[in-house]
C-alpha cells in the first residue's frame, strides 16, 4: 500500500488539488469499469470541496450517471437536520448535480441506529453483488473521503472504542463522545475502509497539525488514534495545508 502526503499552500488550493484528484479517479475508473463508486466524508472540512465538484469544469466534465455517492458515517439525525452529513453534502453539492436518484445511497439517520445500519450494509452489499464474490470479499469502494478530529477520530471510529476491532460488519452503529455534535451515530468500520482501492483525508486549519503529526510518526499512533489504523488496497492519500 502505497502512502502519499500533499501538501497544498491553503485550503484553496487543497480543494482544487484535491477535486482534480477525485475527477481524475472517477474518469480514469469509469473508462475501466463504468462506474466509479465514491464515500464522502462528513464534518465541515468538504463543505468547500463538494462546492467545487458541483461547478465547471466539474459539474459538466464528470460523468455523474455513472457515479455512486456513499457516507462513511452519519449521525443519528434526519436527513434535513443542521447535523446531518447528508444535508451539508446535499446543500453543498447534491442538489446541483445531475444524479439519478438511485446513484445517492444515504444513510438513513433518522431510523433506529441498529436497523440502519444493517438496511446500510444490504444496500452496499447489493449495490457490488455484480462486482465481487461477497462470500469472501469485501467490497472495495472505489474511492473513500475521510477527515481527522482532534482526538484522531475518523468517520465515526472514536479512540477507544469498540468498533475499532470489529471485523465483520461493514457499517455498525455506535456512540460518539459527549464532546461530538449528536452521539448517535452509525459508521463504517475499518474492514470496509481498508478494502477501498483509494483512501483520503482531507485535512486543514493548524489546529489538526499536533494530531496529524502524530498519527503519521508516533509510534504508539496505531494504539491511540483510530485514524492511524486505516489503510487501502492501493494508496492512502493526505491532502492538507498544514505545515507538516
Ligand atoms: C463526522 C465526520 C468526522 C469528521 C471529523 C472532522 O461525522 O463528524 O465524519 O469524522 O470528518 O470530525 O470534521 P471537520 O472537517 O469538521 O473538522
Amino acid at each position: 500500500m502505497k502512502r502519499s502526503i500533499i501538501s497544498c499552500t491553503d485550503i484553496s488550493d487543497l480543494t482544487l488539488r484535491l477535486a482534480a484528484d477525485i475527477a481524475d479517479t472517477a474518469n480514469r475508473r469509469i473508462n475501466e469499469s463504468g462506474v466509479f463508486s465514491f464515500v464522502l466524508s462528513g464534518g465541515s472540512t468538504p463543505r468547500a470541496l463538494y462546492r467545487i465538484l458541483a461547478e465547471p469544469p466539474y459539474l459538466d466534465d464528470m460523468p455523474w450517471e455513472n457515479i455512486h455517492l456513499f457516507w462513511g458515517d452519519e449521525r443519528s439525525v434526519p436527513p434535513d437536520h443542521r447535523h446531518s452529513n447528508y444535508a451539508m453534502a446535499f446543500d453543498a453539492m447534491i442538489c446541483r448535480l445531475p444524479l439519478p436518484e438511485d446513484n445517492i445511497h444515504r444513510m438513513h439517520g433518522e431510523t433506529e441506529p441498529g436497523d440502519a445500519a444493517r438496511a446500510y450494509e444490504l444496500d452496499i452489499l447489493d449495490f457490488f453483488m455484480d462486482e465481487c464474490d461477497l462470500a469472501d470479499e469485501i467490497p472495495s469502494f472505489d474511492y473513500i473521503l475521510l477527515g481527522i478530529g482532534e482526538d484522531g477520530h475518523t468517520a465515526s471510529l472514536f479512540p477507544g472504542a469498540a468498533s475499532l476491532d470489529e471485523t465483520s460488519r461493514l457499517v455498525m452503529p455506535v456512540e460518539a463522545p459527549s464532546y461530538m455534535p449528536v452521539t448517535q451515530r452509525m459508521t463504517m468500520t475499518l474492514p470496509v475502509i481498508g478494502a477501498a482501492k483509494r483512501v483520503t483525508f482531507m485535512v486543514s486549519g493548524d489546529g489538526k497539525r499536533e494530531i496529524v503529526n502524530a498519527v503519521l510518526h508516533d509510534a504508539d499512533a496505531w494504539d491511540r488514534y483510530p485514524a492511524a489504523r486505516v489503510t487501502a488496497a492501493e494508496e492512502v492519500s493526505w491532502f492538507t495545508d498544514i505545515d507538516l
